[in-house]
């Protein structure tokens, strides 16, 4: 398909730019749904800065299981939720039958002009380079439209990170900073990427938020087999239960209180519109 102006869908998958290799081969969506509902309960907030308005065209880029894309749909906007994800966009459709999801990379929106907005949740730290994903948002969002976004900021998980670095080190993986697989920008860092790409930014904030994990004394390992498998790729299995403890052992002191994990997430939150030149 040749994306036309306006068109939204249905879409034709396009051929996908090589896989993205920083992200987990798929994703575990019964794992993330059962597990991991604070990814979604946090990014409710982000739908006031969206502020959906009925009928107006609004793309979910990486939708995940789909519990924000069916928030949107509840204002009476017309949604699309896209990931690259086949599992996630899986359960997206078994979860909200009614709503439209496709498999689809960021990076590789077939649309031009077709979005009054777009919204992503805790997506865009997986995409590295920046500018594909920003450059395809840009193309797709009509002349003024809106792009709402929040991501893992500047310093985001710092002691989990620095935990997993030093427990490949102690098992002897060279370098192990390579197998970090997260992009964490800085408000001007981003700012500046969507400015390139034809975006004005109109708001920017970046902030602490500290986050309970599920499963109590588990949480830690819960976390990191739902998404840091890349950061376990050079370890054999069953060196894995002495990975995490290892990176137990480095954070607890900092993120373990009474019974249960808090992850050291930084939120970059970001907003702004296609330059009606661009
Ligand atoms: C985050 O939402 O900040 C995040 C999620 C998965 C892995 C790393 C960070």
């Amino acid at each position: 398909m040749s994306p036309e102006a306006g068109q939204i869908w249905p879409v034709s998958v396009p051929r996908q730019p090589r896989y993205n290799r920083k992200m987990p081969p798929d994703w575990n969506a019964g794992l993330y749904d059962a597990s991991h509902a604070f990814v979604w309960e946090f990014g409710r907030d982000l739908l006031a800065l969206l502020a959906p308005q009925p009928g107006e065209h609004i793309l979910d880029a990486g939708c995940g299981s789909g519990h924000l894309t069916a928030e949107i749909a509840q204002s009476g906007a017309q949604v699309l939720g896209v990931d690259q994800s086949a599992a996630m966009v899986a359960q997206a459709r078994e979860n909200f039958p009614l709503l439209p999801f496709e498999i689809l990379d960021v990076r590789a929106l077939p649309f031009r002009d077709a979005f009054d907005a777009i919204f992503s949740n805790a997506v865009l730290h997986w995409v590295q380079p920046p500018e594909p994903a920003a450059a395809a948002m840009a193309r797709a969002l009509k002349p003024g439209g809106r792009l709402v976004c929040e991501f893992g900021g500047r310093g985001n998980i710092r002691i989990l990170v620095e935990g997993a670095c030093h427990a490949l080190h102690q098992l002897g993986v060279h370098q192990p900073e390579r197998f970090n697989p997260w992009y964490y920008p800085s408000v001007a860092e981003y700012s500046a990427v969507l400015e390139r790409c034809g975006i004005e930014v109109t708001f920017a904030l970046l902030f602490d938020r500290p986050t309970p994990l599920q499963d109590g004394e588990r949480g830690l390992e819960t976390w990191f087999r739902m998404f840091g498998s890349r950061l376990m790729e050079p370890l054999e299995h069953a060196q894995h239960p002495e990975f995490l403890r290892l990176v137990s052992d480095y954070a607890a002191p900092h993120l373990f209180r009474d019974g249960s994990w808090t992850a050291d997430y930084r939120r970059l939150r970001i907003a702004g519109r296609k330059t009606p030149h661009a």
